[in-house]
């Protein structure tokens, strides 16, 4: 069968291989057949060794990329009674778990929820890890569907896949969004149907934002060292419930330089910092790391279904691309989700 793994962290190219299919799904394990899959940061930093402390302890490669797929059961392990060989499945899976780039793979069974006919392959193929990220991060600002109506909430990084599913959670429980990125990408913030868009580059526009709840979801890991003009909106305001989240923060980027131990602590007090820092300003300070979270992937698989629901595919290719686009870093990056289809459905 087809797969796509890196052999090594330098230079951490995606290479396509030929491998033997897995074996049959240990206990509480499903097999899934790929459908599709999509690329998410976190794949391309861990190929360069980013989190290799906690993820790879023992250097074994070749390694097998890949956080989320569209996927049908083909065979289910001992324990399971709640999902049937031939479903069709929406998967989401940590780095500390095996990849979804190949053509079979076996997973945990808290790794995927079945899906129904109206969720479509190709925004399948992009939502799982994206999507349970950003409902974590509005969970983690104490964001709900019943508590977001009328809230300020502004998400940066908004034209991003987990921004995009953030803008569109948000929107649908009736918040107010800000939606925050590039200029380049404003007609993908007005499609996603942001009350207000603003460029990051625009330190006017930032300064002027109106939010008492911030999401971010840029890239720029929320480190030690910068000064963040969303936090001094936060800090300016005097509203009950002010909320910083976000989902970029140092602790991989520490495990990698520090290994484990002192990588976790050096985070940590540096979490801690700013959570108290926060705190003396009456806001709620998180970061959020994702979660394998079967309801919740049932929950995006529904709201997604929704023929109303935005579009969060930027891209769409076939399968075989797949290790051209990962390579390719200097590829303009198009918003939304990159997906890669299998002929498979
Ligand atoms: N903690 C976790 O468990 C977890 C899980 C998933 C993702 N993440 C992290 O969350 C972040 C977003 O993930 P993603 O999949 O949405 O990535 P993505 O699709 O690459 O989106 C990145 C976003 O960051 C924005 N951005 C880039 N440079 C920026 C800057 N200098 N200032 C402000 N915004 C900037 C981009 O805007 P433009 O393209 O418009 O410039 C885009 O909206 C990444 O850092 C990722 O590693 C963390």
């Amino acid at each position: 069968m087809k797969a796509f793994m890196i052999g090594g962290y330098n230079p951490g190219t995606l290479l396509s291989a030929t491998v033997p299919a897995p074996a049959a799904p240990g206990a509480n394990q499903v097999q899934l057949a790929l459908i599709g899959t999509s690329i998410n940061p976190i794949d391309a930093m861990v190929a360069r060794g980013y989190g290799a402390p906690l993820f790879n302890r023992r250097g074994h490669f070749p390694v097998m990329l890949g956080r989320d797929a569209v996927a049908r059961v083909v065979a289910v392990g001992q324990g399971i009674t709640d999902i049937q060989t031939g479903q069709r499945v929406l998967v989401a899976a940590s780095p500390r778990i095996g990849g979804t780039y190949a053509d079979l793979f076996n997973l945990p069974r808290h790794c995927v929820a079945p899906i129904g006919p109206e969720l479509s392959d190709t925004t399948a193929a992009g939502l799982g890890y994206a999507g349970l990220t950003a409902l974590q991060a509005l969970t983690a600002a104490n964001l709900s569907a019943d508590t977001a109506r009328g809230k300020q909430v502004c998400i940066n990084g908004a034209s991003g896949g987990v921004g995009s599913v953030a803008v569109i959670l948000a929107l649908r429980w009736g918040a107010t969004v800000t939606a925050v990125a590039s200029g380049q990408n404003r007609a993908w913030l007005q499609r996603l149907g942001a009350h207000q868009i603003v460029d990051y580059r625009d330190p006017a526009a930032m300064a002027d934002i109106a939010a008492d709840i911030i999401v971010n979801c840029a890239t720029p890991a929320d480190d030690d060292r910068q000064r963040d003009p969303l936090m001094e909106i936060l800090q300016r305001r005097t509203s009950p419930g002010r909320a910083y989240v976000t989902t970029s923060n140092p602790v991989l980027g520490a495990v990698t330089e520090h290994g484990v131990v002192r990588g976790l602590a050096t985070s940590g007090k540096t979490y801690l910092k700013k959570r108290l820092a926060a705190r003396r300003h009456g806001i709620r300070y998180r970061w959020v790391l994702f979660k394998e979270n079967p309801q919740q992937l049932e929950y995006l698989a529904s709201l997604f279904a929704h023929p109303g629901t935005a579009n969060i595919v930027g891209a769409c290719h076939g399968f075989t691309a797949l290790p051209e686009v990962f390579n390719d870093s200097a590829a303009a990056r198009t918003p939304g989700k990159t997906v890669f289809l299998t002929s498979r459905s």
